[in-house]
């Protein structure tokens, strides 16, 4: 057997395009291993979204080269292969730079893998490969049914590409245009997930609340409620969530969904970026901090206990003190249970990296640590609530300890408990018993049954 190691840097929808490139490579006579040397293929799945992404990228290269010589000096080849947005971003550059890299390919173009894989292989030291282009034909219609990855819980791409273009996102650039997949994929992937066992299913796409897939008669386009009532019909799923979402693609029936369909989790990872409307504007997000709380209003109404999460940018250009204070201010009005928050980072070829006024490097990071104070303290509140509270965990890792099992439950938050392992991959009740900054810790509860005499 051949073996193959894969990478990802960034987000879960790197993640599951990771998976899908094993998927296309086990029919070639790949087998994963966990780390490069000795590896036959070595893929870096790269991401763009905020900087030193490519330094990572070179000096992992770098690391990788060596163990490339030596598998070369014994007659043997290892192809390195580039993949992912900073391959889609630099595609030429990283050949240029680093000439002993084989392939590099975007995010679009993976299903074409085994074929490249060949042309490499053909050629005895020949030129790196690139193809970053954004094929007509979509990976979705050429990749091998999904097999890898699969535990009780696994992604589901439905959506790719953004067309909003928020002057500090690489992404609309790296990712292309938004696209849905079809109702009809969308629906036979999630059942043959249910067929292996899964029990959780986190629909991704860049802008996942803008789904509009075509529906299964091919006439009308169904938006993202409707999929997850469809998706809730589907037995042995008891899960559902999504991510990332929009605030101006959060319609009424994706927030009816959150009342009427038990399965969809009452967690939403809604990014706001900022507070400050002057600043959202200059962001392009094409909304004001009131449509953000009205949102949230509407989303308790109809589940007052949904939690929610977000990302926050601090030190766009021209953020003053009183916008970040306005974002200070929407923070505390929401109360999150959990959030990512990041300093500005100017991307080349995006409009906020040529805009003027860009923020002193001192005064983000006093502002990124003064609000993740905020944030942690949020989450700390909320994590202690949970105490004396039952609470369902999907079981679907190790924990740290022998017999000790995590999971989330529907909040996302982590829950540790101790556990027989015939439970792995279970939805247990837990009475939890303590809390921290990130985690939970609780207790399984045993049912105890009234055995009647005969
Ligand atoms: N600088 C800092 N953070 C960024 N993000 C996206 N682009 C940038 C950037 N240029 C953050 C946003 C987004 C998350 C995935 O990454 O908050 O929601
Ligand atoms: Fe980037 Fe904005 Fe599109 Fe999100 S909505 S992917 S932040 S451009």
């Amino acid at each position: 057997m051949k073996k193959v190691y894969i990478k990802s840097y960034g987000c879960q929808m790197n993640v599951y395009d990771s998976g899908r490139m094993i998927d296309l490579l086990k029919p070639l006579g790949y087998e994963p291993q966990a780390n490069y040397p000795g590896a036959d293929i070595v893929i870096l799945n790269t991401c763009h979204i905020r900087e030193k992404a490519d330094e990572k990228l070179f000096s992992d290269l770098g690391r990788i080269r060596p163990y490339q010589e030596e598998k070369s000096d014994s007659g043997r080849r290892m192809l390195v292969i580039v993949a992912g947005c900073v391959g889609q971003a630099q595609g030429g550059e990283i050949i240029k730079r680093t000439p002993y890299v084989d392939i590099v390919l975007g995010p679009q173009t993976y299903h074409r893998l085994p074929e490249m894989i060949a042309r490499a292989l053909r050629t005895v030291d020949g030129k790196g490969i690139v193809d970053t282009e954004f094929p007509l034909e979509t990976k979705f219609d050429s990749l091998p049914e999904m097999s890898e990855g699969v535990g009780p819980s696994a992604f589901l791409s439905i959506q790719e590409g953004c067309d909003k273009f928020c002057t500090f996102c690489v992404v609309p650039y790296t990712r292309g245009a938004e696209f849905s997949r079809p109702v009809q994929d969308v629906l036979r992937e999630a059942q043959s997930l249910a067929d292996k066992g899964v029990k959780e299913i986190t629909l991704l796409g860049q802008n996942v609340n803008a789904y509009h897939g075509i529906d299964p008669q091919g006439g009308k386009e169904w938006g993202l409620g409707r999929l997850l009532e469809k998706l809730s019909d589907i037995k042995g799923v008891e899960r559902l969530r999504y991510m990332t979402s929009h605030p101006r693609d959060m319609d009424e029936d994706l927030i009816l969904a959150h009342r009427d369909l038990p399965k969809v989790m009452p967690f939403l990872h809604l990014p706001v970026q900022s507070g400050s409307d002057r600043i959202l504007e200059a962001m392009n997000r094409k909304h004001k901090a009131a449509l953000y709380f009205e949102i949230i209003q509407k989303l308790r109404e109809v589940r007052p206990d949904i939690a929610l999460s977000s990302d926050f940018i601090v030190g766009f250009p021209g953020e003053t003190e009183a916008d970040f204070e306005a974002t200070l201010n929407l923070v505390r009005d929401v109360k999150f249970h959990m959030a990512y928050s990041f300093k500005y980072s100017p991307r080349p070829g995006t409009p906020g990296s040529a805009m003027e006024s860009q923020v002193p490097e001192e005064v983000k990071s006093e502002r990124l640590s003064c609000l993740q104070d905020l944030l942690i303290s949020h989450q700390i509140e909320v994590n202690q609530k949970m105490i004396g509270q039952r609470t369902s965990v999907l079981l679907d890792r190790q924990g740290k300890r022998e017999g000790q099992y995590l999971g989330r439950n529907p909040y996302m938050q982590s829950v540790y408990v101790e556990a027989n392992p015939r439970l792995w991959g279970q939805i247990v009740e837990v009475d939890i018993t303590d809390a921290f900054q990130n985690s939970l810790t609780g207790k399984i509860v045993v049912e105890e049954r009234v055995i009647e005499a005969a």
